[in-house]
């Protein structure tokens, strides 16, 4: 006889962690467990990954994504875990239930709504930003899910990049800063779409670029950086991840005359007349109801895919052992720059 699953026990309290003021040093409180609303999930948390703008908003106060709107603040907005609880509509709509392993991208800088900060053992999500992730391992589900979503959503959402297997590589696509998360991502999106694909980076991350998918790989230190990337092109499709002065500068020669436009993932200032940087929380796109078909197809479709078929690599990790207590010093590595690969947290280890 099939045996009823237990329900879990879910904790009245659990460890979270808070930013008390700006740039202040976190807090580790037990805050009550919240009972989710009824469009929304409770989490126990696995696994989350500290991005540069978690360490930017923590250490720096960093208004970018909406900013920080009020304290003490639990930050982080992607995690992965087991659902615990589903509110009474989501239920309804049967898209989540009790016992499910996913990955969840939360509304918690959009609303500025804390029970959602991902540096706590238990999170409120909103049901449609939660994918399924069968047996893939919680920090691989992590890992890829914000840059790949930035990447993605900037290209497609953004640029008008198509769907996987319907481009064709006649059209040329140049990733800058492919050795990081974001362009690591990018440029396997933009392979998997059909594109011949060309990214700067360093010359250490030449044989991996490649590897996962790059045409060509040009050092951003050469001092003819410019024309080495033009000898490549032209380029349909341009994605800064990046996003330094340098490198606006570099695809704004590159570009014009006669002009055009390029994603960043960070904002561009003194640009030529006719180049445009197109800049925005790409990430933080799921949360906007304009982009409700990239969302379902996000959450319900493609990911849960690409994890499945393992094709697209994660960003290169480190794990920290101990959990929330050692999220301070790690989110201050992240901040320093003293740490290249993406720092990955278990708060069930606190
Ligand atoms: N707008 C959004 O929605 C959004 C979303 C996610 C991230 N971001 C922002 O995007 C940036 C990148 O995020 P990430 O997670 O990908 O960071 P990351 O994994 O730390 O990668 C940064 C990469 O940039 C490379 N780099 C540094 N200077 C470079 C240059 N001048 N030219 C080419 N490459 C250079 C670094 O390579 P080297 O070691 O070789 O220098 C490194 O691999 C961060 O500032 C983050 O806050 C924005």
């Amino acid at each position: 006889m099939a045996q009823t699953p237990e329900a879990p026990v879910i904790p009245s309290t659990h460890l979270a962690a808070s930013v008390p003021s700006a740039t202040a040093a976190l807090e580790l409180n037990e805050i009550p467990t919240p009972t989710p609303g009824p469009n929304e999930v409770l989490i126990e948390s696995h696994a989350f990954a500290i991005q540069p703008l978690d360490a930017k908003m923590h250490n720096a106060a960093y208004a970018g994504a909406g900013g920080i709107k009020s304290y003490p603040a639990t930050l982080g907005t992607n995690v992965a875990g087991i659902v615990v609880k589903v509110g009474e509509a989501a239920q309804e709509a049967g898209k989540v239930k009790v016992g499910d392993r996913v990955v969840a991208d939360t509304a918690a800088y959009t609303l500025g709504d804390w029970r959602m900060g991902g540096w706590q053992q238990f999170v409120v999500c909103g049901v449609e930003t939660v994918s399924e992730i069968g047996d893939a391992p919680f920090d691989r589900a992590v890992l890829l899910g914000f840059p790949l979503q930035t990447a993605v959503a900037s290209m497609k959402e953004y640029l008008g990049m198509g769907l996987p297997g319907t481009g064709s590589p006649t059209d040329k696509v140049l990733i800058w800063g492919g050795g990081g998360a974001v362009g690591s991502c990018a440029i396997q999106y933009a392979k998997s779409v059909g594109h011949t694909v060309i990214a700067t980076a360093s010359p250490r991350d030449v044989t991996h670029l490649i590897s996962i998918g790059a045409n060509a790989v040009i050092d951003y230190h050469s001092p003819t950086i410019v024309e080495d990337i033009r000898s490549h092109g032209p380029f349909k499709f341009i994605l800064n991840a990046v996003g330094n002065p340098e490198s606006h500068m570099a695809i704004a020669a590159l570009i014009y005359p006669p002009g055009g436009s390029y994603a960043s993932v960070l904002p561009a200032q003194n640009l030529p007349e006719n180049v445009k940087a197109i800049y925005t929380s790409f990430s933080m796109s799921v949360q906007k109801d304009e982009h409700k078909e990239f969302r379902d197809w996000w959450y319900g479709e493609y990911f849960t895919k690409v994890l499945a078929e393992g094709k697209i690599e994660p960003p290169r990790s480190v794990k920290r052992e101990g959990g929330l207590k050692v999220l301070q010093q790690a989110s201050r590595d992240v901040f320093e720059g003293k740490v290249k690969e993406k720092v990955v947290i278990d708060p069930t280890e606190s």
